[in-house]
């Protein structure tokens, strides 16, 4: 496998990075170096090629200029001449875009072998990219890492700036082969700007993390100390959170929610580290403003003896921070408006505290993966404090939490990112299987069936793979399509046939011979047409149900949590409303809200006439409330052992096979049966 990344942007070397430089020599520059050193490691890599453009400054130092190659094992950085030899910040590089153009088309037909893939790394690479495989039929794959029609959301407008890097972006995403996003939030909200690329070519695909020096981090006495200055009692558990005083980390929304409850004042205490000052007067304009709005919430609600805002700290603190909240008993709070990715909430889980974090943004998929926390809604100060308050004083609570911290290390370190990584490498640049001609079709929802014993898992994906000629796979599944299709690869469960996600109201098709999921334009249109959106999330609120985070939302899907409330009496104002709708509730906590006929049981019948099986062929497996509808209308249906929600003792699943095996092996026990009995 031979993998060329373009990166074109600041100051990028292979050895002593000068970071911070200039603006453009920063994160990326890490992301990528880690990246091709992870790749290189494994031996089916045969050689990393970074290509950057070339330029001569002296007082950037020599060693950029475009005759300097370097090497380092199977790394190599190649820097294009582009006829320009001043150092060019991001802003002007598409003012060399065909030169860049050209010099990159004079590297590849110098190679003795084409590289396999081209990964371009922000748009302007993504343009030389497109130019590669359109005259040399290289494929290539892209990522964003930042995106302009993201700064055009924040801003509420563009400049005419900003428009030509969204115009750029988006013949960058044209032509890609697939996209990499490192959260749902970009794939599923950042990317729903641009008009060129759709859901099924985007992977969510999160960055490499080192988390290992947070595992076994220890509380210091410097961190008690400085804290013992605050608290009137240290030891109490603490809510800890640690983020830049700017505003849109939302520290005063924390110190609101903590200040609105008495119960959690007793409990805990809060202590925010918010980078490092001498002279709060003499801190950046928002610093400043942020700094001076908290210490007035502190003074305003008495909150003195059990806040802390310790001054200063040296990097080396910061794990010690999380060792002592956890020590304590205490949570993480990351209440952010937005968070991109949230980095420290896998440094909490691998301290093993709990988290508390906000719904918008990268937490989504860090809590969905681990299970170490909950997430809740920035703007809701009585969410924020009762998340906290519940996690600090259940005791149970707060050990599973904690413990299910672990699972960040394994599931985020580089070696993981790398398998995924490489998986989308081949993907991409192997030549097809011819379609198989299918005769039947096994669609198995994820959570509890699918997933659950990895043991289990082995054995199934071992039947699966080799019925994969003639049985399909589908999913159907209540997570969205991008978060069905991430956790999948995690797990190595092979590319499905037909994934049917978001409890049924989108269903995307896997396209093999481009190598990409098409979502299925019908069914869409079926799921929207008598949505009556507004309504239903009216209603919703008027019955004061709490809604889920905002990328569990979107036409055809309202999601809720259960909570204190009746599914019966949700149905019922729905129906008095005269509002044509399914409520579904699973596992005592989900309440989705779907359109009328709409779930995963029509969803699986729409899926079975597009591929022309009868209802006879297509067998389900499921374990939950969401699986309803579907184990209900298919007439060979699959319970697995570890079902919920009152699935075994159903009347209306008396056809059902009850497996008495749990997740996979459930479903493995009832196709046999099924298969054995000369049904299926
Ligand atoms: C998944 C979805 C959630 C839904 C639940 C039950 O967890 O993310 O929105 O409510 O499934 O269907
Ligand atoms: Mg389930």
């Amino acid at each position: 496998m031979f993998v060329c990344h373009i990166a074109l942007q600041g100051c990028l070397t292979l050895s002593d990075v000068p970071y911070g430089v200039n603006a453009d020599t920063g994160g990326h520059i890490t992301f990528l170096l880690e990246l091709a050193c992870a790749s290189a490691n494994d031996p089916k890599v045969e050689r990393v090629d970074i290509v950057t453009r070339g330029f001569a400054d002296a007082s950037l130092g020599m060693r950029f200029e475009a005759q300097c190659a370097e090497q380092s094992g199977k790394i190599r950085v190649i820097r294009l001449d582009d006829g320009d030899s001043s150092y060019l910040p991001k802003e002007r590089l598409r003012e060399r875009h065909d030169e860049l153009c050209a010099a990159f088309l004079d590297y590849l037909d110098g190679l003795e072998r084409a590289p396999d893939l081209i990964h371009a790394h922000y748009a302007d690479a993504g343009i030389l990219a497109r130019h590669a495989k359109e005259e040399r039929g290289i494929p290539y794959i892209f990522t964003g890492h930042s995106l302009g029609a993201v700064k055009r959301e924040v801003n509420g407008k563009a400049d005419a700036e900003l428009e030509k890097r969204i115009a750029i972006e988006e013949r960058a995403l044209e032509q890609a082969d697939a996209v990499i996003a490192s959260s749902r939030d970009e794939a599923e909200a950042q990317y729903a700007h641009y008009g060129n690329i759709e859901s099924g070519r985007i992977r969510v695909l999160p960055p490499g993390c080192d988390l290992t020096r947070f595992e076994s981090a220890k509380p210091t006495q410097k961190v008690r100390d400085d804290l013992a200055q605050f608290l009137r009692e240290p030891a109490k558990p603490m809510l800890l959170a640690i983020a830049r005083p700017v505003r849109k980390k939302n520290l005063l929304g924390l110190v609101e929610a903590y200040a609105s409850d008495a119960a959690l004042q007793e409990a805990a205490n809060l202590v925010i580290v918010a980078g490092c000052r001498s002279n709060i007067a003499a801190l950046e304009d928002e610093c400043r403003d942020v700094m001076e709005e908290l210490i007035a919430a502190i003074d305003r609600h008495d909150l003195y003896g059990k806040v802390a805002y310790p001054k200063n700290h040296v990097p080396a603190d910061i794990p010690a921070y999380y060792a002592l909240a956890r020590e304590s008993g205490g949570v993480f709070v990351n209440p952010a408006l937005n968070e991109p990715f949230g980095l420290t909430l896998l440094e909490a889980a691998a301290s093993r505290l709990p988290v508390v974090a906000t719904d918008s943004g990268g937490p989504n998929d860090i809590v969905e993966r681990c299970h170490n926390g909950e997430l809740v809604s920035p703007r809701d100060a009585g969410a924020i404090a009762r998340a906290c308050r519940e996690i600090v004083t259940d005791r149970r609570k707060w050990i599973r939490y904690a413990a299910a911290g672990v699972e960040a290390v394994s599931a985020y370190d580089w070696k993981a990112h790398c398998k995924l990584y490489h998986r989308l490498v081949r993907e991409v640049t192997t030549e097809p299987d011819p379609a198989p001609e299918w005769d039947r079709l096994l669609v198995c929802d994820i959570d509890n069936t699918l997933l659950g014993d990895r043991e289990a898992l082995r054995e199934f994906l071992v039947w699966q793979q080799e019925h994969a000629n003639h049985i399909a796979l589908g999913i159907a599944t209540g997570r969205s399509f991008h978060s069905a299709q991430s956790i999948l690869a995690s797990e190595g469960v092979a590319t499905p046939d037909v994934i049917i996600s978001s409890v049924g109201t989108r269903i995307h098709w896997y396209d093999r011979e481009n190598r990409r999921f098409v979502e299925d334009a019908a069914w869409l249109k079926r799921v929207e047409s008598g949505w009556q959106d507004a309504e239903v999330r009216a209603l919703a609120k008027k019955l004061d149900l709490r809604p889920q985070a905002l990328l569990e939302q979107h036409s055809g899907k309202a999601s809720y949590f259960v909570e204190g409330s009746d599914p019966e009496a949700v149905r019922r104002a729905f129906r008095q409303a005269d509002i044509p709708v399914d409520v579904v509730a699973s596992h005592l906590r989900y309440l989705d809200i779907l359109p009328e006929g709409v779930g995963k049981g029509s969803a699986v019948m729409h899926v079975a006439d597009r591929m022309d099986l009868t209802q006879s062929r297509v067998v389900v497996a499921g374990d939950s409330g969401n699986d309803l509808t579907m184990l209900r209308s298919c007439p060979f249906p699959i319970v697995v052992g570890n079902a919920s929600d009152g699935l075994t003792k159903d009347p209306s699943l008396s056809h059902a096979y009850m497996a008495r095996g749990t997740y996979a092996a459930g479903i493995l026990e009832g196709v046999k049966h099924y298969q054995a009995a000369g049904c299926w």
